[in-house]
């Protein structure tokens, strides 16, 4: 029986976590800059003329928990690190300030963040590709959900 046949974690066996790592590094990603990516994107989301107000609205002045839960989240979807335990589709759904054009805006200022920052264009692409996916998931769960949870097809 393989020695990691009990090392399952978040559905991933150990092996398979270290390769995701592996890759990670190679690209230079990592928890230190993606720790830099956050803050950076964040700053520059607070001072954005329409996505600053929707933040400051439900966070008011104290970024240090919002930005420690989203490093936290980054590392799990990078680095499959599993430190992130959240739900993000309950928290967006609440947030009836936001209008589908502010996703392409989120994107945008994340890829200017990525251009800026990433080590490599490998990781500026691997990050954008995840960002790109899970807003999909999250404009989706926003904005094309019926009364009764189902995907409406309008
Ligand atoms: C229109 C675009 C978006 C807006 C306006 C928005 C806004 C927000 C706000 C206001 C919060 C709550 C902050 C707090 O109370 O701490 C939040 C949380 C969060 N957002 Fe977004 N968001 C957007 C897109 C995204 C995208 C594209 C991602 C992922 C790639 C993302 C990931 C998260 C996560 C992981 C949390 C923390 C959820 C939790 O565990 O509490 N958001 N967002």
């Amino acid at each position: 029986m393989a020695g990691n046949t009990f090392a399952v974690v978040h559905g991933y066996s150990a092996q398979k976590r270290a390769q995701i790592r592996a890759a990670a590094d190679a690209m230079g990603i990592d928890e230190a800059y993606l720790s830099r990516l956050v803050d950076e994107f964040y700053s520059r989301v607070r001072t954005d003329a329409r996505l600053g107000p929707i933040f400051v609205g439900e966070i008011g002045d104290d970024w240090g928990a919002h930005l420690a839960r989203m490093k936290a989240f980054w590392a799990s979807v990078a680095l499959n690190a599993g430190v992130y335990s959240g739900k993000p589709v309950p928290v967006h759904q609440k947030l009836d300030r936001v209008e589908r054009s502010d996703f392409a805006r989120w994107l945008g200022l994340f890829r200017a963040t990525l251009d800026d920052t990433a080590p490599t264009p490998e990781a500026a692409n691997y990050l954008m590709v995840r960002a790109e996916r899970i807003a999909r998931s999250l404009e989706i769960a926003m904005f094309e959900r019926t009364s009764d949870g189902i995907p409406s097809l309008a």
